[in-house]
């Protein structure tokens, strides 16, 4: 899960991390002036908006009182920053700044480690500074049994100038404990600045934060931001659905991730020609219930975008009858569905999961033996239906 920044910064302060005189969360424009008008100095206006490059699209303006404050807030406010609409924005004092550095940690997946990045050029965008001046970016990797006490740090802030290494360094121990508590897999701060006193702040905030670790975390789930959610995950996931959304018109229903990615990888070579694709990814794992059928079957159905729906399932140690009888029991609860649905069992009792579906003859139900073939169906039933 991505954090927006004024939440990257409240987790940061948490644990000790400078971040600045104060902040304020608001979602109009007279709460902005308010904001501005009680901290009394020039304040910064900032789009929150979970992507980078706020800046270069007008969605970080200073300004230098309240009535200032009103005029520019209003017009950050409904911006579209990247596909993303500005619906509310950080007030905080304006920081003076010397100069601006990169640091992030990171989960570094490829060499199985973890990351530190640092560079004393920064502000702007570092996939670019990572392609242009590469020599510009350290890359440190960190022993995750090791961490990184004062010493690692010290290594990693030899990037910065000689005089705030000692500063910064205290600064990057706090930026782990910030990642290894929170479990995070991103923190990163573009810019951490040296400010006109000296001392070091983190300016911006990005963090992301690993959601299998969830469940050590109870206070996390405050941190989801249910309006921007989509709708369909959020239901998804309100009933233990492994869901994800996706922008094609096949619904896509199996059992265990690996069959599932499959599945939409045949989907989408078998609907190529008329630009058919999966409309989302639905893993129900090995037990599926007749609710779990019903309950995945009712997220799916509900897309407006899904004109056909594939359940590819490979029986295993939940049999082919099971899910057969799952499927004609959530036929019953869903009542009316009007989407064609194909659906392929194989595997474990097999035989009598298609004798199932095929005497129990639901309505725009067709059964067909091979993954190939069924994929090849639900994406011309989808082209038909478009
Ligand atoms: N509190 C602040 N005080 C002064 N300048 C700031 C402040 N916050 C951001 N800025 C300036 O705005 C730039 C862009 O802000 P930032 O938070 O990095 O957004 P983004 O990375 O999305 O463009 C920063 O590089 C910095 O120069
Ligand atoms: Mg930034």
């Amino acid at each position: 899960m991505d954090l927006y920044e004024y939440q990257a910064k409240d987790l940061f302060a948490a644990h000790g991390v400078p971040v600045g005189p104060g902040q304020r969360v608001v979602t109009d424009a007279g709460a902005a002036s308010t904001a501005a008008a009680e901290f009394g100095v020039p304040v910064v206006i900032k789009a929150q908006v979970k992507t980078g490059g706020r800046g270069k699209a007008g969605g970080v303006k200073l300004a230098t009182d309240a009535g200032d404050a009103l005029g520019k807030a209003e017009s950050i406010l409904g911006l579209d920053i990247k596909g993303h609409t500005v619906r509310r924005v950080l007030v905080t004092p304006a920081s003076t700044i010397a100069e601006e550095y990169y640091f992030s940690f990171l989960l570094d997946r490829a060499n199985r480690t973890f990351l530190a990045m640092a560079s004393a050029e920064g502000g702007m965008e570092i996939e670019q500074l990572a392609v242009e001046r590469p020599e510009a970016l350290a890359r440190i990797p960190i022993d995750a049994n090791e961490g990184v006490d004062l010493a690692k740090a010290k290594e990693i802030a030899a990037i910065f100038p000689t005089d705030v290494q000692d500063a910064a360094a205290e600064v990057i121990v706090k930026l782990w404990e910030t990642f290894v508590s929170e479990d995070a897999t991103l923190v990163e701060v573009n810019p951490l600045v040296r400010d006109g006193d000296g001392n070091i702040v983190a300016l911006d905030g990005k963090v992301t934060l690993d959601e299998n670790a969830a469940f050590r975390h109870p206070g996390h789930a405050d941190l989801v931001d249910a309006e921007a959610e989509d709708p369909l995950e959020a239901a998804a996931k309100a009933k233990d659905l492994n869901y994800v959304k996706l922008d094609g018109q096949v619904g896509i229903i199996g059992n265990g991730a690996g069959l599932v990615m499959s599945t939409l990888d045949v989907v989408a070579y078998a609907g190529a020609e008329h630009d058919i694709r999966p409309a989302n990814f639905l893993d129900i794992g090995g037990g599926a219930s007749a609710q779990v059928m019903a309950d995945g079957l009712e997220i799916i159905l509900s897309d407006p975008d899904v004109k056909s729906v594939f359940v590819n399932v490979f029986g295993g140690i939940t049999a082919c009858d099971a899910v057969a009888n799952g499927i004609v029991q959530a036929f019953g609860l869903l009542g009316n569905v009007t989407k064609p649905v194909v659906v392929r069992l194989d595997g474990n009792n097999a035989a009598e999961g298609r004798r199932i579906l095929d005497d129990a003859a639901l309505p725009g139900l067709q059964r067909l033996d091979t993954m190939d073939s069924a994929a090849r169906s639900a994406a011309e039933l989808a082209f038909k239906g478009a």
